[in-house]
């Protein structure tokens, strides 16, 4: 019996975790083979806050990738002292993609972000100015709350004012992770959200297991309950443009995963497109699926449609435990598992 394959429009990563130096070496061929866009994070161990920070590191990208077209797009790390004229030159100059926001000390490498967010509202008048995009990781950290929580006090408690004090302002929910993110984002204008294929496969079960966490399905924000992942593959599947493909393919080494307060990130990229596949096909919606990988995203980014294609293949395979070389070695999200889509080459 013939397999069946499936061609969509080349997708692209709104948000992707490439790293610096020997990681990026090992991770890049993953991006590679499928995208020639992606949004690559400004986390590094020394954020990117200007923009010769950001032209220094495209230019380590496009030298590293074995494909001349890739065209990686990076955001400014927002901080309470950013050069705001640096900022906008930036924008203005095309540098920058946007802006970034990451709450302090939220996840990775966040220690230089934001503590008090009305301090950068200046950065937001800059963005709203020049029609640039705010990328916010959602989540409100305090004692009070637990981390399945942090989402949805974030859009409470700072979203919404964002959102009143800044209406024209494009805002991208990244990774959003609850139910009440992706209804938030349904329910207001200028808003849009990326989803992640963990937080449409795994739920906090599968990170905890009484006190023990799985190191490996430890990612920030967490995934949340089947209720949150059930509204969040229906809201991927059904095509709607508010929602994009964003992997959050975040590569750690396996000793900062194995390790008594494991840093939070999926590395999924060796297998990424080939979930979601599987996630739209069993919703029954594998004709939604270029819509979100490849046009919704262009769209609300205001950037061209792709005109490459790629193909899947319905085919068995197993996906490899680690990425691994030189001495560095990297869990693979659904290592050993089966998988049974394939991105044809
Ligand atoms: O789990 C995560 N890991 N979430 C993020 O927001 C950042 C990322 C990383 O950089 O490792
Ligand atoms: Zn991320």
């Amino acid at each position: 019996m013939n397999k069946k394959i499936i061609e969509i429009i080349q997708p692209d990563d709104w948000h992707i975790h490439l790293r610096e130096g020997k990681i990026l070496d090992l991770v890049k061929k993953y991006s590679s083979r499928i995208n020639n866009r992606c949004i690559v994070m400004p986390n590094l161990r020394t954020p990117i806050t200007t923009s010769a920070l950001a032209k220094k590191y495209i230019h380590e990208i496009k030298f590293k990738m074995n494909n001349e077209l890739f065209d990686p797009l990076i955001p400014c790390y927002l901080t309470e002292n950013l050069n705001l004229e640096d900022f906008e030159n930036g924008l203005k100059n095309g540098i920058f993609i946007g802006a970034k926001l990451y709450p302090n000390n939220t996840t990775t490498n966040s220690k230089y972000g934001v503590k008090n967010i009305d301090k950068i509202y200046p950065a937001f008048e800059i963005l709203e100015k020049n029609n640039k995009h705010l990328l916010i990781h959602g989540e409100k950290i305090s004692k009070e709350l637990t981390i399945f929580d942090r989402e949805k006090y974030f859009i409470d408690d700072e979203l919404t004012k964002i959102i009143n004090h800044f209406p024209h302002l494009k805002i991208v929910l990244e990774h959003v992770s609850t139910k009440y993110g992706s209804d938030f984002i349904l329910e207001n204008n200028n808003i849009a959200g990326t989803i992640t294929p963990q937080h449409m496969l795994i739920t906090k079960e599968d990170v905890f297991y009484k006190d023990i966490i799985n190191p490996h399905n430890y990612c920030m924000p967490v995934a949340k309950n089947e209720e949150d992942l059930i509204s969040l593959r229906k809201s991927a599947c059904s095509g709607n443009k508010k929602f994009f493909l964003g992997t959050d393919s975040a590569p750690h080494l396996i000793e900062d995963k194995n390790n008594v307060s494991p840093k939070p990130g999926i590395f999924s990229s060796p297998c990424s497109l080939e979930l979601y596949a599987e996630i739209f096909e069993q919703e029954k919606s594998l004709y939604n699926l270029e819509a979100f990988s490849s046009i919704n995203g262009p769209n609300f980014y205001n950037l061209p449609i792709n005109k490459k294609k790629i193909k899947l293949i319905k085919e068995k395979w197993i996906q490899d435990e680690y990425t691994e070389e030189n001495g560095l070695k990297i869990k693979n999200f659904f290592g050993g598992k089966e998988l049974n889509w394939k991105v044809l080459q």
